[in-house]
């Protein structure tokens, strides 16, 4: 059974003292989440002291963005080492606000993701529609395009460390949040991508995440699809409680 994943990105919100206090307070709020994984994705540059502040506690530390080489003359960039090395289980890669405002594409993701796992980091990648996409009906069309070119030859094995969150670009930020049906619908298409490709059992044992305007108030009923493993939040993993309540809806 898939376990549910409440993942916080917090964009390139907070300081320091923020984050830090955000940090710890995620982390003694965990204790009363039950059967839920928390993951919580600072600014790189707070990874250090964010990780310290979750010490010991049961909520994992991601970042939000990495470098697809390895080392070398590429200035401001990070490697997937180095988030490794400052206590990183998770990337988020992919996420829309890469692809539109920083010209990422599939094939640099996909070669994001293969750095990612090889550096033994989870990569959380990203797919969704832009509004226009989804009103002229190439949903389906366009997140089947991004699985395929962001996950090209990754393996049986690979595939298992991966998680998939779909975030309609629509509802980034906007509070518009798709509904539990809306997601549901693509959600069951990209675990029918990853049957077709893997097997039945790899597919089943993916966690395929819903972003987009995710709040406490409308967690429970997208989090009770039967193939909505959790959340990718943006605005409200940036207060404890909104981020602890929607974790507490599963
Ligand atoms: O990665 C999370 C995300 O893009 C959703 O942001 O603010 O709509 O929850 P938000």
């Amino acid at each position: 059974m898939r376990k549910t994943l409440i993942a916080g990105n917090w964009k390139m919100n907070t300081d320091r003292a923020t984050a830090v206090a955000l940090a710890k307070a995620v982390a003694e709020g965990a204790a009363e989440v039950e059967g839920v994984d928390l993951l919580v994705c600072p600014p790189a540059i707070y990874l250090s002291a964010v990780g310290e502040a979750l010490a010991g506690s049961p909520v994992a530390l991601g970042a939000q963005n990495m470098s697809p080489e390895d080392n070398g003359a590429f200035t401001g960039e990070t490697s997937a080492t180095m988030l490794g090395d400052v206590g990183a289980e998770y990337v988020i890669l992919g996420h829309s606000e890469r692809r539109t405002l920083f010209g990422e594409t599939d094939l640099d993701v996909c070669k994001k993701t293969h750095k990612a796992l090889a550096a033994g980091l989870a990569p959380i990648v990203c797919v969704g529609e832009l509004l226009e996409e989804r009103e002229a009906g190439k949903t389906a069309e366009v997140i089947k395009s991004q699985f395929e070119a962001s996950l090209a030859d990754i393996s049986e094995t690979q595939i298992t460390s991966i998680v998939i969150a779909y975030e309609p670009v629509w509802a980034i930020g906007t509070g518009k949040v798709a509904s539990p049906e809306q997601a549901e619908e693509v959600h069951a298409d990209l675990r029918r991508l990853l049957t077709e490709r893997y097997t039945a059992e790899i597919a089943e044992s993916i966690r395929l995440l819903y972003g987009g305007s995710m709040k406490p108030g409308n967690a429970a009923e997208l989090l009770a699809k039967p193939n909505v493993d959790g959340g990718l939040i943006g605005g409200a993993a940036l207060k404890a409680e909104d981020f602890l309540g929607i974790a507490k809806a599963k």
